[in-house]
C-alpha cells in the first residue's frame, strides 16, 4: 500500500475515492491506484436507479458488482451512492405514466433489492441524496410528488430493514456553510431523529474551489452542528476546482485546503470518513461534463502525488 494508504489506516481514518465501474476490468493501472492509495471506496454511478434497475422490476448488479468485489480484493470498505436520487433516474421511470400506487411500490422494490442484494458488504449508503432545494424546500422530485414528504423516512426504513449493519446517510451539496439549505437540511434531519427514523449519518459532498479556504471555519461549526444530532459525518465527494490552468501557488492553496478539511473533521470524533471524487484529476467529473481541463483531485494525470497528497499524509500522521 502506499504512503497515503499506510497513513490512514494507522490512523484509523477512512480516506477514500469514487470509483468508475467503467474503468474496472478495463484499466489495470487505474485498479492498482485504486487499491493502493485509498481504504474506502464510493461507487461513483453503479448503485445509481439507471443502472441497477435498467427495467422495471429487473435489477442488474454486474457495475456494481465489479466495484464491491474490487474493494473486498483490495480490504477497502463501501460506501453504496445512491439509492433514492432525483437524478440518473432510467427513462422507463423518468419518463413512465404510474400511479401514485405504483411509484410507491416501485421505490420500495427498489430498495429492498438493491440493498437486500448487498447485504452485509456495505458500509455505508446514501440512501437519498440532494433532498433539499438551494431555497431550504424540499426538492419537489418523482419521490415527493408522488409520494409525499415522508418518502425520505420510507428510504431509511426500508433500508435498515434490508440491511441492519449498513450505516444510513442523507447525502447533501452545498451545505458546507450555515445557509438556508444547510439549516433546512438540520431541521430536516432533527425532525426524522426525533421521529425514530433511522438516520446514521450525514455526506456533505465538499464540491469546492480555492475560494473556500476562508470557509472552512465555519464548515467545521457546521459539522460540529450536525455531529451534536448523533449523526456520523462523512465527506462524500470532495473535489477542489482550481480552473483549468493552475499554477504552483494554486496546487498550494488547493494542498491548504484539503488538509485544513481533514483537519476539521478529525477534530471531530464522529466524522469517520472522507472520500474525494475521483482517483486522479484525469478522471475527476469536472472534465466529462464540458470536455475542459480540471485538476481538482489528490493525484494528477500520471497518478503523482500533489501538494495536497503530501500535506493529508502530514495531517493523518499528526
Ligand atoms: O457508463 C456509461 C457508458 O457505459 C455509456 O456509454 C455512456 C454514454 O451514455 O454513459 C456512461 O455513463 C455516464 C456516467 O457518468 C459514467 O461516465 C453517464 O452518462 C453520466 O451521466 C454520468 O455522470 C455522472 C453524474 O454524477 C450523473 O450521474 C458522473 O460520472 C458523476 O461523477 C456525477 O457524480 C455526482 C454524484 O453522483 C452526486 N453529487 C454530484 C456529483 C457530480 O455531479
Amino acid at each position: 500500500n502506499s504512503p497515503l494508504r499506510l497513513a490512514a489506516d494507522k490512523a484509523g481514518f477512512l480516506l477514500g475515492t469514487a470509483v468508475e465501474d467503467d474503468l474496472v476490468g478495463r484499466d489495470t493501472q487505474y485498479e492498482e491506484v485504486v487499491g493502493r492509495e485509498y481504504n474506502i471506496v464510493t461507487t461513483e454511478n453503479a448503485f445509481k436507479f439507471r443502472w441497477t434497475e435498467p427495467e422495471k422490476g429487473k435489477f442488474s448488479f454486474k457495475r456494481a458488482e465489479k466495484v464491491v468485489s474490487l474493494a473486498e480484493k483490495n480490504g477497502q470498505k463501501v460506501r453504496g451512492h445512491t439509492l433514492i436520487w432525483h437524478l440518473s433516474l432510467p427513462s422507463w421511470l423518468s419518463e413512465g405514466n404510474f400511479t401514485k400506487e405504483e411509484i410507491s411500490s416501485i421505490f420500495n422494490d427498489h430498495i429492498d433489492n438493491v440493498v437486500g442484494g448487498f447485504k452485509g458488504r456495505i458500509y455505508a449508503w446514501d440512501v437519498v441524496n440532494e433532498v433539499v432545494d438551494d431555497d431550504g424546500k424540499l426538492r419537489n422530485s418523482i419521490w415527493r410528488k408522488n409520494l409525499g414528504d415522508e418518502y425520505i423516512a420510507r428510504a431509511f426504513e426500508r433500508a435498515r430493514a434490508a440491511d441492519p449493519d449498513a450505516k444510513l446517510f442523507l447525502n447533501e451539496n452545498s451545505i458546507e456553510t450555515w445557509n438556508d439549505k444547510a439549516k433546512a437540511t438540520y431541521d430536516l434531519i432533527k425532525s426524522l431523529k426525533a421521529k425514530g427514523v433511522p438516520i446514521d449519518g450525514i455526506g456533505f459532498q465538499t464540491h469546492v474551489d480555492k475560494s473556500f479556504e476562508s470557509k472552512v471555519s465555519e464548515f467545521k461549526e457546521v459539522m460540529q452542528r450536525f455531529a451534536s444530532l448523533g449523526l456520523e459525518i462523512n465527506i462524500t465527494e470532495m473535489d477542489v476546482d482550481v480552473g483549468d490552468n493552475p499554477k504552483e501557488a494554486d496546487f498550494l492553496t488547493q494542498a491548504r485546503i484539503y488538509s485544513k478539511v481533514l483537519d476539521s473533521c478529525l477534530s471531530i470524533n464522529t466524522c469517520k470518513a472522507l472520500v474525494v471524487w475521483g482517483a486522479n484529476d484525469k478522471n475527476s467529473w469536472l472534465r466529462d461534463d464540458s470536455g475542459r481541463k480540471a485538476y481538482p483531485l489528490l493525484l494528477n494525470d500520471d497518478y503523482n502525488p500533489k501538494p495536497a497528497y503530501n500535506d493529508i499524509i502530514r495531517r493523518l500522521q499528526k
